[in-house]
């Protein structure tokens, strides 16, 4: 996040001597991506961050099978069940329902607070659905509520502490995730074309301090999963600064781009990752040309998977095919999609759309996951011709 803040006790020069009030020094440490080229956050320690005391590995059985055959489909995470469902936290209880080399694509609906955690790997992006959590990091608190998103920088030590009705999607990328390049200026500042800008976004605003000694942590890693004991508990960070933190924006605070005509998916990204865009499409007045087509043309997306979250209002484009609050469609390369049937013809003189949805396009295809299969309707392929294997 190229976007300097800084939290708590910090000494008034790097790298110089930082004393508790004990006298001790504090263990300065510097978390830097793209080794030591970019963004980066200076963080004052009680205690060492490098004092561990185990590491075991732990199972980690997560797995793709591609999209065979290859079809449109469509998931219904509303119907997804949890064995117990009392016990499910957002870092453990994650059920994989997308994957590529670049993403995997995960949905929770979580009830008690997580284990600490980080994703080594690459930043991760969760997006509240619905209810409310606190997510506790080494950076300090983010209270977050439905319609957030969250951006957690790789190797940020976390956990999730659920309120009510907490459903989270959660994307972990396998590199780094923030605001398309082409909003920001030479030296990061949001441009006047941007849909969001600084004033929208919110960062930890106070230390988050926790004693406790043999601590367990969760890291993921390129290799699989291992747990960590440290020494001391990781939220001992008395102050720190620089423009690499975890940050959320809601995305009822993206302003959408209209116009006479339809307008592309691009003018609603919200994110960039390695190798997949994020974009939000929120309430908007719709295409105000006398003869507007409001509803999307037929496309298809050449070079990209498209998935849809569909999380608010009536989607208007995909009435009559099944889809509902929760659901997510996939629209795989190789295939061309479009507004189910009668679809166009009803949106004609439409003013306004009530619609919230987030999408992820991928530029490699999406496999299936565990979890999208615990929960697909088979029959969305045929949805647009109304006669298939599986219809009605
Ligand atoms: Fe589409």
């Amino acid at each position: 996040m190229p976007y300097y803040r800084s939290v708590g006790e910090i000494p008034r020069k790097r790298h110089t001597q930082f004393r508790a009030p004990d006298g001790s020094l504090y263990a300065e440490e510097l978390m830097g991506v793209e080794g030591f080229s970019s963004d980066s956050a200076l963080l004052y320690h009680r205690h060492l961050p490098t004092a561990i005391v185990d590491a075991v590995q732990i199972e980690d059985a997560r797995q793709t099978s591609p999209n065979l055959p290859l079809k449109p489909r469509h998931f219904r995470s509303q119907d997804l069940k949890w064995e117990s469902p009392a016990e499910v936290d957002a870092v453990t209880g994650r059920r994989l329902l997308f994957g590529n080399a670049d993403v995997k694509i995960c949905f929770v609906a979580a009830t008690r607070p997580s284990p600490l955690y980080r994703n080594a790997a690459g930043d991760e992006l969760l997006y509240v659905q619905t209810g409310t959590a606190v997510v506790e990091t080494i950076y300090g608190s983010l209270t977050v509520g439905d319609g957030d998103y969250i951006v957690i920088p790789t190797s940020c030590t976390y956990r999730v502490v659920p309120g009510d009705d907490l459903r989270m999607l959660v994307l972990e990328a396998t590199g780094h995730i923030g605001p398309p390049k082409r909003y920001l200026s030479k030296k990061g500042q949001f441009l006047e074309h941007s849909p969001y800008c600084e004033r929208d976004l919110r960062g930890p605003t106070e230390p988050l301090l926790v004693d406790g000694t043999d601590v367990d942590v969760f890291v993921r890693h390129r290799a699989g999963v291992t747990r960590f004991t440290y020494a001391n508990h990781p939220f001992d960070v008395v102050g720190w600064d620089g423009a690499l933190y975890p940050w959320v924006f809601n995305i009822r605070d993206f302003e959408p781009i209209t116009g006479r005509v339809h307008q592309p998916p691009p003018v609603h990204q919200t994110f960039e990752g390695p190798n997949f865009v994020v974009c939000s499409f929120c309430p908007r007045k719709v295409d105000y040309h006398p003869l507007a087509v409001p509803v999307p043309y037929n496309h298809a997306n050449v070079d990209s998977d498209e998935l849809m979250f569909y999380v608010g209002g009536n989607y208007e484009a995909r009435k009559g095919s099944g889809i509902g609050l929760g659901s997510l469609s996939l629209h795989p390369s190789g295939v061309t999609h479009g507004p189910q049937p009668g679809a166009v013809e009803a949106s004609l003189g439409a003013e306004q759309f009530d619609e919230t949805a987030v999408m992820v396009d991928t530029f490699r295809p999406l496999e299936l996951g565990e979890g999208a299969e615990a929960c697909e309707d088979p029959r969305y392929a045929w949805s647009w011709a109304k006669r298939g294997p599986d219809w009605p």
